[in-house]
């Protein structure tokens, strides 16, 4: 049998700890999966920045993609080659591109979702541009902005259309505090958006292909103890709910990999921010969650490459859209959307390929999990980030918490679909 190598990128930027464990793990695994056209092999490597000929063909077969969403010649150099190579590449490049969390909001809207009541304003300050004082002459309709924010209600949220990790996010409660926070606003267009009030649980649930994993977030903690360690801090049915809502958002947008944050206000599930398609992936932020994210990591890349799934590099909403029937409830349209974006990420071809192919997955990863090479791993993402002082303290509470999460989720006790 012919040997075949299928060849995975990984395009990175200030990204430490996962690529190392992604690649260890892949080694150890020495995988041989027989194929028609021969026995696969996989190779890793890091894709590297240069000027590139549009005709020079790429020489991956999937790429996992850290830089579109700020490094524009690597997202031209990843678009490019989707169209003329068939590259598979998460996430779709022209989604990350144009999908703001303006349009999610709007996308979830149509599909019914309880989006709390929001505005767009536009910009306190502008660029320079040649025609832009006529235009707002012209156009511009003087507006008071404390009106809007009564006709939003308050407690309320101000916080870019297209935002981020937390950048310029401020909550606000009455009108004064409105104005004063529009007047230093800046060249951000604004978001103003009905605070979700007491809310008891907020949950940041990431998605990579059909995989989900749904983490109690404690936004008001220190950055490295946010993503909380609490499991079953909700009912199985809301679980899935949340898992569902997930699986529709990054299939509506062709996100592969992709975490939404829902609160849960009144025992309703009121989804918030769900345009993360570059989500956190380090070990300092996601410790005990680390070794999940990297086996998921695996095997959705592992799939796509071995069975050269194809990308798919249009969206297709309309069948989303009929799913949302008048009548039905907010529940109702999630297990709907969510039965079509398990098709679309092809969950049950995915579980199969694992079953067949990647059974020694979960015994490899908790073999390096434990091992030298990871606490290294985590030692080098530290040391990127904290002061020198606090390294042997913080490299040591991560690892611990990676052998908790190792005990506490052995080898075969989830399955990939399991969270
Ligand atoms: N409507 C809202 N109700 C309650 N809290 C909110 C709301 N909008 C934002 N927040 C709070 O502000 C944080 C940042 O807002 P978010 O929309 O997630 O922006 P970013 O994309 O910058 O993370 C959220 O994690 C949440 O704690
Ligand atoms: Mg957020």
């Amino acid at each position: 049998m012919p040997e075949i190598t299928r060849r995975i990128g990984l395009s990175l930027g200030a990204d430490v700890c996962w690529p190392i464990a992604y690649t260890e793990i892949l080694r150890r695994l020495d995988l041989r999966i027989p194929a028609p056209e021969g026995e696969l092999r996989f190779d890793v490597e890091r894709v590297t920045i240069k000027p590139f000929d549009l005709r020079q063909p790429c020489g991956y077969d999937v790429v996992i993609d850290r830089l579109t969403q700020w490094y524009d010649t690597t997202r031209e150099w990843i678009k490019k080659s989707v169209i003329l190579d068939d590259l598979y590449v998460f996430n779709n490049p022209w989604s990350v591109q144009s999908m703001e969390k303006q349009t999610t909001y709007c996308a979830l809207m149509r599909l019914g979702l309880p989006i709390p009541d929001t505005w767009l304003v536009p910009p306190k300050a502008y660029e320079p541009a040649a025609d832009l004082e006529v235009t707002l002459k012209r156009y511009a309709e003087l507006f008071d902005i404390g009106a809007i924010g009564d006709r939003v209600g308050y407690p309320l949220f101000m916080k870019p259309y297209d935002g981020g990790g937390w950048r310029g996010v401020s909550r606000i409660e009455d009108a004064a505090g409105l104005r004063a926070a529009y007047e230093e606003s800046g060249k951000f267009v604004m978001h103003l958006q009905r605070a979700v009030e007491g809310h008891d649980l907020f949950v940041r649930c990431i998605g990579l292909g059909p995989q989900t994993r749904a983490v109690l977030y404690d936004a008001d903690a220190p950055l490295h103890d946010r993503y909380t360690m609490t499991r079953g801090f909700a009912a199985p049915a809301e679980l899935q709910l949340l898992r569902d809502l997930t699986l529709t958002i990054n299939a509506f947008f062709g996100w592969d990999f992709n975490s939404c944050e829902s609160l849960r206000s009144g025992g309703r599930w009121i989804p918030i921010d769900f345009a993360n398609p570059c989500p956190d992936s380090q070990v300092t932020s996601l410790h005990y969650h680390f070794p999940w994210l990297i086996k998921a990591n695996l095997r959705w890349s592992l799939f796509c490459a071995a069975t050269k799934r194809p990308m798919r590099k249009t969206l297709d909403w309309e069948p989303f859209f009929d799913a949302c029937q008048p009548g039905m409830t907010p529940e109702e349209r999630i297990r709907a959307c969510g039965g079509i974006a398990k098709d679309r990420l092809d969950a049950a071809r995915f579980e199969a390929f694992c079953a067949e192919h990647l059974p020694h997955l979960d015994e490899v990863a908790d073999e390096f999990f434990r091992g030298p090479e990871a606490r290294d791993a985590i030692r080098q993402k530290v040391a990127a980030l904290f002061p020198e002082h606090e390294i042997e303290e913080f490299t040591g509470l991560f690892f611990e918490r990676v052998q908790r999460a190792c005990a506490e989720e052995p080898p075969g006790s989830l399955g990939p679909l399991a969270s």
